[in-house]
């Protein structure tokens, strides 16, 4: 009680400094909704650039608010969580109209969002929901549970259990699987890996499939902030302690392409993808270039292709809507309760990606290049 109310009290604080200086004008609110797109900014906050679908998203949100007139303020946070907060103090301080927030950890944000909505400063949640606060106003995403149903999916599809069309596989179990889920700080990993284990528990309770290692719960299989180095450890020690008696992996479930790739290192790190010892099926989310080429080569099986183009246009929209003050469209207003209220959202669709997708899902799409897909590197 007593810190909440000191949180409170320094939002409110701030949000009076704010008003004092910036002297009625950006970020004190009082915008009246007729003002050029000129004198407008929109801070726009990403988790890092490790991971090319961020700069992607961070490039496209940029360039399209600037095709329409507006100021941008794009900040990178290194995936380190007081450098965020910083940099959103940072844009609230420096009297941004707009907030389009993608958090590293989900829960992080709440003193920022709570001065932001002292200075009456809308906030866009940027495909990761920000929970734990009221001041969430707006929610961009993709259905972040059919990415996991997708996920579990071309698991069983990759091991021949199910066609591509739903009906059944001829292969036969038991197949040897694991399992690994992203960041648990992000709110969308439980609606990944519940997606993709809603797909895969009933083919696990029947024996088809056998998780060796035993590890099926999110905080046994979860990598900290998705690190590709993590996921490698982390299968490293799943051969060793596991697969150490001659059996072998059949498959593993992936939520992100990085993280495949951490897998599929280990993976041929211990002769896997040599004679007659296959690669697993390897799943994905991305379609990162490098990973859209070891999908073209036949090395990882499957990726999630999540339109970035898409995502940032409807963060525009939502940003222009507040901007004029007008409410943004919402197609989702029941899914995403942040713990505090249910953020009104606007969910995009997913594509899964095979090797015979890449052309029409990727390359006529124009988000790769058959060059780059050949090369597994994006041109600048
Ligand atoms: C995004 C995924 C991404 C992951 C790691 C998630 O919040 O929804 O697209 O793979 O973060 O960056």
């Amino acid at each position: 009680m007593g810190r909440k109310f000191l949180v409170a009290l320094g939002g409110a604080a701030l949000a009076l400094s704010l008003a004092a200086c910036s002297g009625g004008g950006a970020g004190s609110g009082e915008k009246s909704g007729d003002e050029k797109p000129s004198d407008l900014t929109i801070g726009v906050s990403m988790p890092t650039q490790t991971s090319e679908r961020w700069i992607a998203d961070g490039n496209a949100v940029k360039s399209k608010l600037e095709a329409k007139g507006y100021k941008v303020d794009l900040q990178y946070a290194g995936d380190d969580i007081p450098t965020q907060s910083q940099q959103v103090d940072q844009m609230i301080t420096q009297g941004a109209d707009v907030l389009v927030l993608a958090a590293i950890d989900g829960t992080a944000l709440s003193s920022q969002l709570q001065a932001a909505a002292a200075a009456k400063i809308p906030v866009i949640s940027y495909d990761r929901l920000i929970r734990g606060s009221k001041d969430v106003d707006f929610y961009v995403s993709f259905d972040n549970y059919k990415v996991g149903v997708a996920q579990g999916t071309a698991l069983l599809v990759g091991l021949g259990l199910l066609n591509k069309d739903g009906s059944k596989g001829t292969a036969k179990g038991p197949l040897n699987v694991e399992l690994f889920a992203g960041s648990l700080d992000d709110n969308n990993t439980q609606y990944f890996f519940g997606g993709a284990m809603d797909t895969l528990k009933p083919f696990i309770d029947n024996g088809t499939l056998v998780v060796k290692s035993k590890q099926t719960t999110p905080e046994q299989v979860a990598i900290l902030r998705w690190q590709q180095e993590t996921a490698q450890k982390r299968m490293e020690n799943l051969l060793t302690s596991s697969y150490n008696d001659g059996s072998k992996v059949d498959g593993v479930l992936s939520p992100y392409d990085g993280i495949s790739r951490g897998i599929i290192t280990a993976l041929q790190n211990a002769g896997y993808g040599k004679g007659a010892k296959k690669l697993p099926v390897v799943t994905g989310q991305d379609a990162e270039i490098a990973s859209i080429k070891l999908i073209n080569d036949g090395v990882q099986s499957s990726t999630v292709f999540k339109d970035t183009r898409l995502l940032a246009e409807q963060a525009v929209n939502a940003a222009e809507a507040f901007l004029q003050k007008k409410q943004p469209q919402a197609n989702d207003t029941k899914t995403y309760n942040n713990g505090v209220k249910v953020v009104p959202a606007y969910l995009l669709p997913i594509a899964t990606v095979y090797k015979d997708d890449i052309k029409a899902t990727l390359i006529d799409s124009g988000y790769w290049t058959a060059e780059e897909v050949a090369a597994g590197q994006a041109k600048k």
